[in-house]
């Protein structure tokens, strides 16, 4: 049996989940009343302007609807209502590459929004429904343009500033948006960097639906300009009214699209909704992370991914916290930064990725004992699988063993957390996600639905709606269906696949065990490892190449890719791999770069030409092959790739 750390007794006495029994209390509550308990939640935590009629309908499942016709709007619920109370309280802290720092107020923070809504309205007739694109760096303007969105009805799509130009223009396109708002660049590790110069290629290659490029300055690099698209926000932004009235959005109009990597070679398009999902994004905020008056939340994800979306901006406003938002790397210029920052900014609740967590360790196993970081309470971590080494550290080192560490379990899909310890409640297994949230009503099943006994892996499953899910794939229903929900029913409704595997152990703790499907995880980053293989069909000297996770001492998964050419010996290993890189680099991003190929003769394929991935993935993790290969066309090449490969 594993450690187990109990919470701090004097932290439990005033958290917002007390104990393991107010738990099971709410759990218990949302089992037998589902709608009631949603229905409590919705009615305190939301400013509605229009009450809604029906708190889940499931009569088109597993299209769901949360709220039917309740009115509301995202930056009324993250700034307005708070203006009262919170006027002159930090809402963002922003500290940038090189150390300057801003501190924004929620009176500040209205100004702004209403003036950036006001720009794209007027200049540029954004309205709701319209989609727009960001490809920001982590600066306050890109929290503003966020808000500003939502404000207007407008949905955003924000494209990680790591993506390449082709990567920018696919998403353009698939979600035919209108505008895009981009910087010149920022700093990243003392340095400017560019990003204006992608949205020009994106829109060189296609793009077409794309009116107007609206960009913010902030390393003050040279830009080219295209006159007639392109606008200068600095320059317009002065003359707009601080006077924007929001737009009553209903509860399930869209509130924004964010696209995630599959098992095909396309990403798909996630669609969130307004009411649910800025629901769970306050609720989880207030629970996972026990959010007290004058707290300081720092979570450390980039805004182009979910965790930026809901825990650097939508939990934290509408929770009415002061969040952080920072342009750096954390260990630049030196492995102390990401501390000497929670000790500078009095930061109470730490948010980051175990491959930061094991990066930090790595580079600055001392480092935190030099800051003063007393005053921070929960820890968390999200992304991927965390280890017991790194748990350990960042429990003793990092939290001088006072701290509660929230391993907090989701995707892009599920809007919020949705496996996690409770800070005051939880008692911890280390490198354990344990117990579903209240409310949320998980199971680890077969794949015909029977649950998975005690021990043993199976499928982590959402066997019933909840409010903050993916709505659809944008433009793709069908793959919607296909994607997450399978043919499996329990009590003749769908149940949500969220393509992970996990165990139970015997006193009901989860355990996430990773991707049960052709997605890997670099450095907490989600890539499909289609979407490699298709980028690499653009080399012309490859005739196939299957793509698989690498185990990672820091990243976690590392790329690796078996390639089998069209001419034996044509090229050489490292020949290769620049080609592949820079094809990746073109096609996907800095982000999906390979960190070793093999060249192989063939790759295992059943006879009716299906390669087998398990047996690849096997081999380059080194473990023995316990799959039936007398079923392949060729059995032999399994030695034969064994030792290429051990041999490399
Ligand atoms: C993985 C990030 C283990 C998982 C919020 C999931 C985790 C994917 C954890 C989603 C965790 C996330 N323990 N694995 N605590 N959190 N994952 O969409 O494989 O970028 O499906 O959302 O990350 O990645 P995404």
């Amino acid at each position: 049996m594993s450690e187990i750390y109990n919470p701090n007794p004097e932290f439990a006495k005033d958290a917002a989940i007390p104990s393991m029994d107010a738990y099971w209390a709410l759990q218990n509550k949302a089992i037998e009343d589902y709608d009631g308990f949603w229905k409590g939640f919705a009615d305190e935590k939301i400013e509605w302007l229009a009450p809604y009629d029906k708190v889940l309908d499931e009569s088109d499942a597993p299209f769901y609807k949360w709220f039917t016709n309740g009115k509301l709007n995202v930056s009324n619920q993250c700034i307005d209502r708070h203006l009262d109370t919170k006027a002159d309280q930090n809402a963002i802290i922003f500290e940038g590459d090189k150390g300057d720092v801003e501190h924004i107020t929620y009176g500040q923070l209205s100004t702004r929004v209403n003036k950036m809504a006001n720009l794209l309205k007027n200049e540029f007739g954004v309205k709701k429904g319209d989609r727009v694109v960001l490809y920001m760096p982590m600066i306050p303007e890109a929290a503003y343009a966020m808000l500003a969105c939502t404000r207007l009805g407008a949905i955003h799509s924000i494209v990680f500033g790591g993506f390449s130009s082709e990567a920018l223009k696919d998403r353009i396109e698939d979600a035919e948006a209108k505008i895009v708002i981009t910087a010149d660049g920022a700093f990243r590790k003392g340095k400017p960097y560019m990003l204006k110069n992608v949205v020009d290629d994106a829109l060189a290659q296609g793009g077409k639906s794309i009116e107007a490029v609206l960009v913010v300055k902030r390393n003050n690099e040279e830009i080219t300009w295209v006159e007639g698209r392109d606008h200068s926000y600095n320059e317009m932004i002065d003359a707009q009214s601080d006077v924007c009235p929001f737009e009553p959005m209903d509860s399930e109009d869209p509130l924004f699209l964010l696209y995630t990597s599959g098992s095909t070679g396309k990403p798909k398009g996630v669609q969130h909704s307004t009411a649910g999902y800025i629901l769970w994004a306050q609720m989880t905020m207030e629970w996972v992370f026990d959010l007290r008056k004058d707290d300081v939340f720092w979570c450390t994800a980039d805004i182009g991914w979910i965790t930026g979306h809901t825990y650097i901006i939508y939990g934290p406003l509408a929770a009415g916290t002061t969040t952080v938002m920072f342009e750096g790397v954390p260990t630049y210029p030196d492995a102390g930064r990401a501390w000497k920052m929670v000790q500078d900014h009095n930061i109470t609740q730490f948010y980051t990725a175990p491959t930061a967590i094991r990066l930090l360790h790595k580079t600055g196993e001392d480092e935190p004992k030099k800051y003063d970081l007393s005053k921070l309470r929960v820890l968390g971590t999200v992304g991927e699988p965390i280890d017991p080494p790194a748990w350990k550290w960042y429990y003793e080192v990092v939290g001088n063993s006072k701290c509660a560490i929230v391993d907090t379990y989701w995707q892009t899909e599920t809007g919020g957390h949705m496996i996690s310890p409770l800070p005051g409640a939880t008692p911890i297994k280390p490198a354990c996600a344990t117990f579903a949230l209240p409310g949320i009503i998980a199971e680890i099943i077969e794949e015909d639905g029977t649950p998975t006994p005690v021990g043993e892996k199976g499928f982590m499953c959402i066997t019933r709606p909840w409010p903050s899910m993916i709505r659809n794939i944008w433009g793709d229903p069908e793959r919607f269906k296909k994607a997450y929900f399978g043919d499996c029913k329990k009590d003749e409704k769908p149940v949500y696949f969220t393509g992970d595997g996990a165990m139970i152990d015997e006193d009901g703790y989860i355990t996430i065990t990773g991707r049960t499907d052709d997605v890997i995880n670099v450095s907490g980053h989600r890539i499909g490892t289609a979407e490699i293989e298709a980028a690499i069909k653009n080399v012309d000297s490859i005739a196939v190449s299957a793509v698989v996770g690498k185990p990672h001492e820091i990243k976690g998964e590392g790329i690796f890719a078996y390639i089998v050419l069209k001419v034996e010996g044509s090229h050489s290993t490292d020949e290769m791999k620049s080609e592949i890189n820079a094809v990746l680099k073109k096609e996907i991003g800095a982000i999906a770069l390979c960190d070793a190929i093999s060249i192989v003769p063939d790759v295992p394929k059943t006879r009716s030409g299906k390669i087998m991935r398990r047996i690849l993935r096997s081999i380059v993790k080194g473990e023995e092959i316990t799959q039936d290969t007398s079923t392949l066309e060729d059995p032999s090449i399994v030695g034969i790739i064994e030792k290429i490969v051990k041999e490399a």
